[in-house]
């Protein structure tokens, strides 16, 4: 049985072939298969497109001083980079799992259980507040963004990071059903625009000098995606019922095909957006 068989059968989930779709990180504990999360969460941070994703945040985030926190820090990889860099940083996670791991890889970084739109933190007590795709799991994001600005002191400021997922394009021959497959990612995210909605959410709470740069991120290779982003894709769109289990094996061995000739290519724009509290 193909892998693609398997997806399209209806049972993709063993330990040993799993697919996290990404709407589980909205509640990852609750959605049993933290461990697969985690896996997913480690393999994603590896890819060079998320690396340099990371290290233009971090540029982006400037040269803050003071108390800051990463918001749905995960496993911790950007705290510990930001605290390398010499930032005062707690991560920040609702999952008590993945704090419980970030804890046990980085004993000498400080971690937190809260959720952003209850943070736990007294007002104005934060000089800087950073967030990697985290809002795109969060339905209310004013509630989170309400939180941030809560918390962050006058002249604070924020980092969001999040795809805008109908920006997601896969180089497929069949455009109709290609794009019923990638908008119906989109749509089982509860916030999967967020990556351009946030500018507008800011902006109403009061934020001031925001600003958006892009970051495209650029996959030629089906192995290396194929796991992270295709087949969830596919899944969310046979959870939709928007493409029959058929449907779904002939896309997914035409993406074989085209990884077979060297044509496979896949992109997603990240939104990196910043913005302060006013003073
Ligand atoms: C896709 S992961 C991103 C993790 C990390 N920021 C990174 O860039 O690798 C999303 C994270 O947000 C966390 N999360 C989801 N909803 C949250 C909420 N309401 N409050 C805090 N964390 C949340 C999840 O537990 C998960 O660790």
């Amino acid at each position: 049985m193909t892998r693609s068989n398997r997806l399209a059968s209806g049972n993709p989930r063993t330990s040993e072939n799993r697919i996290v779709t990404i709407s589980q990180f909205t509640d990852p504990d609750d959605s049993r298969q933290v461990e697969a999360l985690i896996e997913f969460l480690d393999q994603f941070d590896q890819l060079p497109q998320a690396q340099q994703v990371r290290h233009h945040t971090h540029e982006r985030l400037g040269p803050v001083q003071g108390r800051g926190v990463d918001v749905g820090c995960g496993c911790g990889r950007a705290v510990a980079e930001l605290s390398a860099r010499g930032l005062d940083v707690t991560g920040i996670d609702l999952s008590p799992h993945m704090i419980e791991t970030a804890r046990r890889r980085l004993p000498d970084e400080r971690f937190t259980v809260a959720d952003a739109r209850k943070l736990g933190l007294p007002d104005a007590s934060l000089d800087w507040y950073r967030a990697e795709r985290v809002y795109q799991h969060l339905a209310d994001a004013d509630s989170g963004l309400r939180e941030a600005w809560r918390t962050l002191v006058p002249g604070g400021r924020i980092l969001l990071a999040d795809p805008d997922w109908d920006t997601y394009l896969i180089n497929a021959p069949e455009s109709a059903l290609t794009r019923r497959i990638l908008r119906s990612f989109t749509d089982s995210l509860p916030n999967g625009r967020a990556g351009t909605r946030t500018t507008d959410q800011l902006t109403t709470i009061g934020f001031v000098d925001v600003t958006v740069s892009v970051m495209p991120m650029v996959f030629t290779s089906l192995p290396a995606v194929q796991r992270l982003l295709v087949e969830p894709a596919v899944e969310a769109a046979q959870i939709a019922g928007v493409i029959t289990p058929e449907q779904s094996r002939e896309w997914l061995d035409e993406q074989h095909r085209l990884e077979e000739k060297g044509q496979f290519n896949a992109t997603v724009t990240m939104f990196v957006t910043t913005a302060r509290r006013p003073t």
